[in-house]
């Protein structure tokens, strides 16, 4: 039997409510596919600093580098915000993560699900249908630019500093990600700079329509992000492929979610040339709705989906769960992010009930 190595960090706030549906999910592949996961779960985020001092360890990370999937749910809170040294933050403890597994490539898939079409704040019509996907350079720019920090001048004034900075290597390794996925897709990528008051926006442009030559059968246009955000919600079906850089990915990202019906349906994958990628929902630990059974399990089930499908080759068993996620939501099924009238309201284990009875009949 084929023996997956899976690391689990659940995190913070509603991390470990919804990561619990998403490994009942993950049972259910063990059982229909005859292979087994073996899933070692450890600390990241704030309650790894309450542990350890630290969001993530020197050993928590040796074991996801180690592995052959890394899946997570999600980190901080207010416990956190302010009380710690900035760099032992528990963001950090993710953007550590990020880096020390050379994570470059953010994949943000924002799917509209037939029966959510009413669900997104955007009229039925402009939504009905959306199919797109944010490929997000991860590993580089202003988050992780050089110099950064809070300078007190002479005068006794503080100054906070941070610096975007793209290498051209960064850029066409992202650039390639996003082309290669237009050609699996619907041939079209649009790139998303600020070329016009950035010099690593106009490197950004010259290294993608360079790399654009090797694609010959993708259409390339570049938007300037503004535009780009703007256009994601005034007609979001003209996108296929967006690549963007690490922080306008972050911002475009959540908002296409919100095309889906719910930051709660919205999953990533973000993967190396290399070793294990990592696997989480795009949205945060939701402090103000968590423990309380409230939060929608689905982007983070969807998340380990695609974990089955990029990193442990059971594309299969990522479809099923998809199709298992549309059934639901056909049945009426809803958490409260996305409910509306005459829908079925259920909490996070409830929801995870329904997606298993689904994926069982
Ligand atoms: P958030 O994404 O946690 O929440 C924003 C809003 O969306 C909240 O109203 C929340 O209740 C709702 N929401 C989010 N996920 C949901 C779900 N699955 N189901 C239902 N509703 C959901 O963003 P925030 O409030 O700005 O940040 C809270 C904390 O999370 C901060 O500490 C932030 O740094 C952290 N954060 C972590 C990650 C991550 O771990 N990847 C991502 C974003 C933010
Ligand atoms: C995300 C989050 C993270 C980011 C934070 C928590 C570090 O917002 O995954 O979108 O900014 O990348
Ligand atoms: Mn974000």
């Amino acid at each position: 039997m084929t023996t997956y190595n899976l690391t689990v960090f659940p995190g913070d706030g509603i991390g470990p409510e919804i990561v619990d549906q998403g490994l009942r999910v993950l049972e259910w592949v063990e059982e229909a596919y005859g292979v087994k996961f073996d899933i070692h779960t450890d600390l990241l985020g704030g309650i790894s600093y309450d542990t350890h001092g630290l969001p993530l360890t020197e050993a928590a990370l040796a074991k996801a580098q180690a592995s052959d999937a890394v899946l997570m749910g999600s980190v901080g809170g207010p416990k956190w915000d302010g009380k710690t040294d900035y760099d032992k933050r528990p963001e950090q403890g993710l953007l550590n993560l990020r880096k020390g597994l050379n994570v470059f490539a953010n994949l943000r898939p924002a799917y509209c699900f037939d029966a959510l079409a009413d669900a997104s704040s955007l009229k039925k019509e402009l939504v009905a249908g959306l199919d797109m996907l944010i490929v997000r350079e991860l590993a580089g720019g202003v988050y992780f630019g050089e110099p950064r920090g809070i300078n007190t001048l002479e005068d006794g004034t503080r100054e906070g500093i941070n610096t975007q900075r793209y290498h051209e290597s960064e850029i066409s390794r992202i650039a390639r990600v996003g082309f290669e996925m237009a050609q699996k897709r619907g041939g079209r990528l649009v790139s998303a700079e600020k070329s016009n008051v950035m010099e690593s926006g106009l490197l950004w442009r010259e290294v993608v329509t360079a790399v654009a030559t090797d694609y010959p059968d993708v259409e390339l246009s570049h938007m300037l992000a503004d535009n780009c955000a703007m256009q994601i919600v005034r007609a979001p079906k003209q996108f296929d492929v967006i690549v963007t850089d690490n922080l306008f990915g972050d911002l475009l990202s959540d908002e296409a979610a919100m095309l889906t019906g719910s930051l709660g349906m919205l999953p990533s994958a973000s993967l190396s040339d290399e070793g294990p990628g990592l696997y989480e929902p795009i949205h945060g630990s939701a402090p103000d709705i968590a423990g309380q059974d409230l939060a929608n399990p689905i982007a983070t089930i969807l998340s380990f989906a695609m974990a089955l499908r990029y990193s442990l080759n059971l594309g299969d068993a990522a479809t099923a769960i998809e199709h298992a996620v549309s059934v639901t939501l056909d049945q009426g099924y809803r958490t409260a992010d996305i409910m509306s009238e005459g829908m079925k309201s259920v909490g996070t284990k409830a929801m995870g009930d329904a997606l298993l009875a689904a994926l069982r009949s």
